[in-house]
């Protein structure tokens, strides 16, 4: 498969006007992208679990314009006009106008709203692009008529990588993988694929609860932050270290071992931060309070026995990650001891969830 698969042939239909509205999640990686090459391509494959409440619904209405030599749009978020999202956008229909061709033909109003706050530090980047491109492609499936599930799913995620990497492993659920790896069959840098092998009941229904530690605008953009791995001087052991990850977690999440399932999580989250720490110039995302969670959770651990542990994304919140049959006691533990590190007192409880929905 390469990108050019994803061009299209002439559209058999013509559509005046329409509107889809498709809800979708956010991800959290358990091993994680960091770092790319030209065209959104992963220098390291990459696994998620999909969540299920953190999620942008986004409704695509569309009419056919006279000129078709220029981008129109205008982007609503909760009903308020953002002209400061379309330079985003614009990027991405420029990135994505050869693998849809009909983008120029059409005026697009973009309705979006999220589940969490604007100004949770939760990017909303992987749940937004991949609502847009899942709009995008229910359009082309109307000017194409016979387009397979598996080829919808497929087409929208390559998009959504387009748009913000970590989106194209929003589509679906629970367990998704973006990026070649020998051990997985199907696997490619151009889409997320849905975990294809044999997970333990104890990843079931996995719980993630939301630290919200600091809820301004991320102090390093993604995009910023991947460039910082050109030229870095771990960068290759790093995309070495995933790649042999990715290969463990597979026994790991077949075996239901949880404690080798918290080291790898863990490790990879450090390993993040501990990359961003060592490029040029250099960045701590972390906040004091992220470290005092890490450090509570590790107590907790140590004195209870519970398989409780931590991830983290390129900023300072803290998703705390246990099994289904640890909910209550977790929950405590996290209103007791953790709530007083976030930022108002605020988190968000989410799960493992199954992907993109069309309403
Ligand atoms: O999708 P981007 O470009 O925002 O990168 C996201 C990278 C991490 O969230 C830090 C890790 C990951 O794999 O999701």
């Amino acid at each position: 498969m390469t990108a050019e698969n994803f061009i299209p042939k002439k559209y058999p239909n013509s559509v005046e006007n329409g509107s889809y509205t498709w809800t979708s999640p956010s991800n959290i990686a358990l091993v994680k992208y960091w770092g790319k090459k030209a065209n959104q391509i992963p220098e390291n494959p990459s696994i998620s679990f999909t969540l299920n409440n953190c999620k942008t619904t986004t409704t695509l209405s569309f009419s056919k314009k006279e000129s078709d030599n220029y981008f129109s749009f205008e982007v609503f978020l909760d009903g308020e006009k953002k002209d400061d999202f379309k330079p985003k956008i614009e990027t991405f229909f420029n990135r994505v106008e050869i693998y849809l061709p009909f983008l120029k033909s059409y005026h697009f109003k973009i309705e979006t709203s999220n589940t969490f706050p604007h100004s949770s530090g939760i990017a909303s980047s992987a749940s937004g692009m991949s609502a847009l491109a899942l709009c995008l492609m229910s359009v082309e499936k109307k000017l194409i008529n016979d387009v397979s599930e598996e080829n919808f799913i497929q087409k929208a995620s390559f998009l959504a990588r387009l748009g913000s990497g970590s989106a194209c492993r929003s589509l679906e659920g629970d367990l998704v993988v973006w990026g070649k790896h020998d051990k997985i069959d199907g696997s490619s840098d151009l889409f997320g694929v849905k975990y294809p092998f044999e997970v333990h009941k104890n990843f079931k229904n996995y719980q993630d609860t939301i630290l919200l530690v600091d809820k301004g605008e991320k102090q390093v953009s993604s995009t910023v932050g991947h460039n910082l791995m050109h030229g870095h001087p771990f960068a290759q052991e790093r995309f070495n270290q995933a790649e042999k990850n990715l290969s463990d977690i597979i026994l790991i999440l077949k075996n239901g071992d949880l404690d080798k399932f918290i080291a790898l999580v863990e490790s990879e989250a450090l390993t993040l931060h501990s990359m961003m720490m060592t490029s040029m110039p250099y960045f701590i995302l972390m906040k004091p309070n992220t470290l005092e969670i890490i450090n509570k959770i590790w107590a907790y651990r140590n004195s209870t026995g519970s398989k409780v542990c931590f991830t983290l994304d390129a900023g300072a919140n803290v998703h705390v990650l246990y099994p289904e049959n640890e909910a209550a006691q977790v929950l405590e533990f996290i209103q007791n001891e953790l709530v007083t590190f976030c930022q108002k007192g605020e988190y968000i409880n989410d799960k493992i969830g199954f992907g993109a929905k069309l309403l």
